[in-house]
């Protein structure tokens, strides 16, 4: 699928939330989260980071890595790296000023005078009157792209009903929601759809629900980010019962539900070593039997673990 505002927008986007998390400049753990990123940027897919991920290590180490390309593969994967302007992570603050420092943040551990693609991330401490108001966060960001500091502008977070104010105000080309349509939740239909009509450019994060689906019913631990409770744990039991009698691993057919979906224009997995991309590209090229796919259906809705009425942060 093409993307008005991303024309060479890969259907796989890889995600480094983790990477380089906890390591120290100059160590062995940082020569190793470097090679990842190389791999990555080297890959021909768009890679996503963001300002807070692993506490400013991932845009560092995506950085180096930059610095260790040929000018030319340089200039490539830079023109396909998608970074996000966070809060300040001690006064929580996401204002017009946080969104520009962010930015120049950045800027600065990426080594780069612009990024092409600039998310505002999970702006869920800021009420949504503060970040539409004059100096605050929406405004911000429309001015970064309208200086030409980055090309285009998204909005990228989980609770949809936070969300949905944004994409309401028709001043984002981009869309990012995570764990909200995969095998075992799709509460991002609604929106999604009202984003493509938007004409909006859709991500859709964590195919795995950041776990269990990439693991399974046996090893998963949590979905979005929450523990799997036993009634989510069974209801993935029995897709993957569907998946063995086809032959399919669960994870192939949970990274097809994104891939497939008319809805999403790519699909951000997390990987953490040069092996998860190979295997993250076999899991897409599998082949899957078209009666899977109604026949995980036929389970009915799964018990998910998401509640955006409620959550706090995620
Ligand atoms: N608010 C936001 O903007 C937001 C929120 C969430 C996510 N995101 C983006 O989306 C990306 C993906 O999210 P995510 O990492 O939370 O979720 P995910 O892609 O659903 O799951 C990643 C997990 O799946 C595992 N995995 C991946 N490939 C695997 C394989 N072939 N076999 C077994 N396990 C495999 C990884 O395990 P290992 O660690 O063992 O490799 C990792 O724990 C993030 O990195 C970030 O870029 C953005």
């Amino acid at each position: 699928m093409t993307s008005a505002h991303i024309p060479d927008l890969t259907p796989l986007t890889l995600g480094t939330s983790p990477l380089g998390q906890g390591t120290t400049p100059g160590s062995a753990e940082e020569a190793a989260a470097v090679e990842t990123a190389i791999a990555l940027l080297r890959s021909g897919h768009f890679v996503d980071t963001a300002n807070m991920y692993a506490d400013g290590r991932s845009e560092e180490v995506i950085g180096i890595a930059l610095g260790e390309l040929s000018a030319e593969e340089r200039e490539d994967a830079a023109g396909r790296l998608i970074t996000k302007v966070d809060r300040d992570l001690e006064t929580g603050i996401l204002d017009g000023d946080r969104v520009r420092r962010s930015y120049e943040e950045s800027l600065t551990r990426l080594g780069l005078d612009r990024v092409r693609y600039l998310h505002l991330h999970d702006p869920y401490r800021t009420p949504f009157a503060e970040a539409s108001a004059p100096g605050g966060s929406i405004e911000a960001m429309v001015a970064l792209r309208e200086a030409g500091a980055t090309d285009v502008i998204g909005i990228a977070a989980g609770k949809v009903p936070v969300v949905s104010q944004y994409v309401a105000t028709g001043a984002f080309d981009l869309l990012l929601l995570h764990n909200r349509l995969t095998l075992v939740d799709q509460s991002a239909t609604g929106l999604m759809t009202e984003a493509k009509n938007r004409g909006m450019t859709v991500f859709n994060a964590a195919p795995f629900g950041g776990d269990l689906l990439a693991k399974g019913s046996a090893a998963g631990t949590s979905y979005a980010y929450r523990p799997v409770t036993d009634e989510l744990r069974a209801w993935t039991a029995r897709a993957e019962e569907v998946c063995a009698r086809h032959g399919v691993a669960l994870n192939a057919v949970a990274l097809q539900f994104s891939l497939r979906s008319l809805l999403v224009d790519s699909t951000v997995v997390g990987i953490s070593s040069p092996a998860r991309l190979e295997e993250a590209r076999a899991l897409a090229a599998a082949a899957i039997p078209d009666a899977v796919w109604g026949e995980i259906e036929a389970l009915g809705a799964a018990p998910t673990t998401v509640r955006d009425e409620w959550e706090e942060v995620l």
